[in-house]
């Protein structure tokens, strides 16, 4: 099955002068889905997870079927102010401003290995704050994963654990 071949670049969106990688094609498309599902699950079950984390909002599109086809629970880093109960949180820098990310504080016991998952790697600013905020809820964090991952930008580099992806583009 060729993945990257069910995924299509949209050009000019969300504004100009940006090529945005489109899932959507391949999430209509079941057996595209199920074998790119199959395949990160294959390259995530090396490292041995106890849990999955997914990331608001197309992260947990991935999350949710990885941790049905491994057997695993999954837990959300999500949006601020969408989580009940006691959250931490982290704020990270954006191109242009900031975002913050937040979990419940509960989510994680100390030393559990959480993979963190995304549909995307463009600069990495959204994992790397992923994977501080698990650590600081006490996980431990063998790898990150996502479907797609923009190598022109570097993202990689900016992430301090092994990380696995499908679909790779350099421009
Ligand atoms: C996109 C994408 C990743 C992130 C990657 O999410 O889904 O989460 O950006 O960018 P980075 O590597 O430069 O941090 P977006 O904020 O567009 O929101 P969504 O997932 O809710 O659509
Ligand atoms: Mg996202």
């Amino acid at each position: 099955m060729d993945i990257k071949a069910h995924i299509r670049g949209i050009p000019d969106f969300p504004k100009p002068g940006i090529l945005f990688y489109d899932i959507s094609t391949l999430l209509r498309h079941g057996p595209a889905w199920r074998a790119a599902m199959a395949r990160l699950a294959r390259a995530i079950r090396p490292h041995k997870p106890d849990l999955l984390a997914g990331i608001e909002s197309r992260g947990f599109l991935v999350a949710a079927p990885l941790a049905l086809e491994l057997g695993l629970g999954f837990i959300m880093l999500r949006k601020p102010r969408k989580l009940p109960g006691l959250t931490i949180g982290l704020n990270y820098a954006l191109e242009y401003g900031t975002d913050r990310i937040e979990m419940q504080a509960d989510a994680v016991q100390k030393g559990q290995r959480v993979i963190l998952l995304d549909d995307l790697l463009a600069t990495g600013g959204t994992m790397a704050a992923g994977i501080s905020l698990l650590r600081q809820a006490g996980a431990v964090v063998p790898c990150a994963a996502a479907l797609i991952e923009l190598t022109f930008l570097g993202g990689r580099n900016r992430i301090d654990v092994p990380f696995e992806s499908l679909v790779a583009y350099d421009e």
